[in-house]
């Protein structure tokens, strides 16, 4: 198999219950960090890998992600009616071409592995990404190119990775590591969410996968795994064994957006990543004297 990885999935139908109000009629992969949706970081961060077809796996009210991915003929001839090309070259930029990117549902939220599944008739017999926006990650090099290009050597399939506090393990897809150099981890086994005690490791699957077509013939069969779900990390881990499955320790900080406080975190950490706005922000941070 070509070990090529040019399509991708964004499951985008979860309900963000943890973001009301600001989620009842607005998707949570639209949340804002500083003046990006979350969604576009991850669209944005695919296609700095190389990806060429994008995969939105939605669910009701979601309209507005495939709204921001649309070209808009009336913002176009407003900006440029009033001289503002800069901004709609920017804007222009989020459209995604034509024929590259497909919406599907997930008609009920019985989990990610299901989500992934839902998508399995636009991805065929090849590898493909699967990107979760609401690990948002800042860094030089966009983590999905990170992993791609390690994956050229290997195959299989891989997890983005990172080390978690023993008291946080139950909130990840954990690891039993076998070899590990630093980078890549050699995967014996995963458990979804176990508790401290359980866990054999404290090094946590980060939502950046690229996933072997084989993982549907587990998806199939529709098992519920942890917490009642259909478990990504199930299909993973019945791949242990037949191909290679490794966890890439990417370079990066991540942030946690599903979570109020990690989404604050980002807010300020990309802000103050921003040429254009880190010195005023540094000046309001100074006044919470804290
Ligand atoms: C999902 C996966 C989990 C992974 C996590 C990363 O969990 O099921 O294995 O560690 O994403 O963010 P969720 O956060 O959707 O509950």
């Amino acid at each position: 198999m070509d070990f090529t990885v040019k399509k991708a999935i964004f499951p985008v139908g979860g309900l963000g219950t943890r973001f009301l109000p600001a989620t009842k009629a607005m998707p949570k992969e639209m949340l804002p960090v500083v003046d990006k949706p979350l969604i576009q970081y991850a669209v944005e961060e695919a296609r700095a890998a190389g990806i060429e077809q994008f995969i939105f796996v939605t669910g009701r009210g979601k309209t507005a992600i495939e709204d921001h991915f649309d070209s808009s003929a009336e913002l176009r001839s407003t900006l440029l009616a009033r001289g503002k090309q800069d901004l709609w070259h920017s804007i222009e930029a989020i459209a995604l071409d034509a024929g590259r990117i497909s919406y599907t549902r997930q008609p009920e939220p019985l989990g990610l592995g299901h989500a992934v599944w839902c998508a399995r008739s636009m991805i065929g017999d090849e590898p493909f990404a699967v990107l979760l926006a609401d690990d948002l990650i800042l860094g030089e090099e966009p983590c999905l190119k990170q992993m791609i290009e390690a994956y050229r050597e290997l195959g299989g399939v891989m997890t983005a990775v990172m080390d978690v506090p023993r008291e946080h393990v139950d909130r990840y897809g954990i690891l039993d590591v076998g070899h590990d150099d630093g980078r890549l981890i050699d995967v014996k086994g995963l458990v979804e969410k176990p508790t401290a005690a359980r866990a054999p490791s404290q090094i946590a699957v980060i939502g950046r996968y690229i996933l072997h077509p084989r993982v549907f013939e587990h998806l199939d069969r529709q098992q519920r795994g942890a917490g009642g779900e259909i478990q990504v990390t199930d299909a993973i881990a019945k791949q242990i064994g037949r191909m290679p499955v490794n966890g890439y320790r990417f370079a990066g900080r991540r942030f946690d957006c599903g979570d109020k406080v990690g989404f604050l975190e980002a807010n300020l950490a990309f802000a103050l990543s921003r040429a254009d706005m880190a010195d005023d922000v540094r000046r309001v941070l100074k006044r919470f004297n804290c």
